[in-house]
């Protein structure tokens, strides 16, 4: 059994912290968050409802140096999710040079420091490869004689019903003469890590859209009359026997396009539609066709499910539909990253 000491940098919610509690779970190794740091205090507050116990600092992580990393927690393993705004394009992409880049730059300039410092996992949306932001990464972990092995992947490769392509980037500080036998390219399934991945298939929910939705949900979740009216034709619609929904960001909610898939609770969807589109400009007759169809949001806790959060996660009772929405579209696959994990320790 091997006790790694893990530091988990832009924790927000916690997704790092779930993925290495899934890993405890699955496996005979110990691992101990020696801290989760973030500035934002809504993610802080959800953090530490589920995680009283964890040492977790409210700071801006462009303050960290790496004197107080090595004296106070010396990690085997960093954990990461820089902000990922400076590589969207609602973000207009400007990597570097947006001021939220800062903090994962200094970072990047902290490691050489960190002797105790093995493994690496950093987490960002797809984009990142293309960035000047990532070969710093890859330019500053090599330096300091760490390996890299790069993935693009979506959970919904794997039969987890949600989408989420993102770009990690795993590094390895290996011993002088011994290499870690990984390929240079960025790896676009899941072939390399089958065997990470059948390890901890027993612990990783699959299935279909009803496996993980609520029961007796609040008609407060029905899509709005206006909404229906204004973006019937842009919503992406799933239903309980879906395999699929739409990657859920933290604008799910607010807004109606690209944001998350809405889910058909009844009726037929393409009778409803073919209704609705001949009653042309007729408010009422098209609301009474879409009516049928209980369009509804998906809850914090179906989309915290799809990401695989373990049903013990929870949000304080003071915490808004919006905040949880927000912090959720921030947050990670936690199943991918425990794979992903798994491969870079074995
Ligand atoms: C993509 S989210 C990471 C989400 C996290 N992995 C989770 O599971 O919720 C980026 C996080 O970085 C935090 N952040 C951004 N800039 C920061 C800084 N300078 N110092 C500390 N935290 C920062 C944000 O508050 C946000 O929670």
């Amino acid at each position: 059994m091997v006790k790694y000491k893990v530091l988990e940098l832009f924790s927000g919610i916690g997704g790092m912290h779930a993925a290495v509690d899934l890993l405890q779970r699955s496996t005979n190794d110990e691992f101990e968050i020696v801290a989760a740091i973030d500035i934002n205090t809504t993610a802080n507050m959800i953090y530490r409802f589920n995680h009283p116990k964890t040492s977790h600092w409210q700071r801006n992580i462009t303050g960290i140096t790496a004197k107080e990393i090595n004296k106070k927690l010396s990690p085997d393993i960093l954990l990461m999710s820089p902000p990922c705004q400076p590589h969207t394009r609602q973000g207009k992409r400007q990597d570097k040079k947006d001021p939220r880049s800062e903090a994962l730059q200094h970072i990047l300039s902290l490691i050489p420091e960190i002797p105790t410092l093995k493994y690496i996992l950093l987490e960002n949306v797809q984009g990142f490869e293309v960035s000047e932001a990532r070969s710093d990464f890859v330019e500053t972990v090599r330096k300091a004689n760490f390996q890299i092995c790069e993935f693009l992947i979506n959970p919904i490769q794997i039969g987890i019903p949600n989408s989420r392509l993102r770009y990690y980037g795993l590094a390895k500080r290996t011993e002088d003469n011994i290499s870690w036998q990984v390929p240079s390219t960025i790896q676009e399934d899941f072939c390399l890590i089958e065997p990470s991945l059948r390890k901890l298939e027993a612990f990783i929910k699959k299935g279909k859209l009803k496996d993980f939705l609520e029961v007796n949900i609040s008609e407060d979740y029905l899509l709005e009359e206006k909404i229906l009216l204004k973006y019937n034709r842009i919503l992406d619609i799933v239903n309980s026997e879906s395999d699929r929904s739409c990657c859920f960001t933290k604008a799910y909610g607010q807004y109606f396009e690209g944001t998350g898939s809405i889910l058909q609770q009844s009726g037929d969807l393409d009778a409803a539609y073919a209704q609705a589109e001949m009653a042309g400009n007729q408010s009422e007759l098209v609301l009474q066709e879409l009516r049928k169809l209980k369009l509804r949001l998906f809850t914090a806790n179906e989309i915290s499910a799809l990401l695989g959060f373990p049903a013990e996660f929870k949000f304080p009772p003071n915490c808004s539909r919006k905040q949880q929405y927000r912090t959720l579209g921030n947050s990670l696959n936690v199943n991918v990253v425990a794979i992903l994990i798994h491969f870079m320790l074995s």
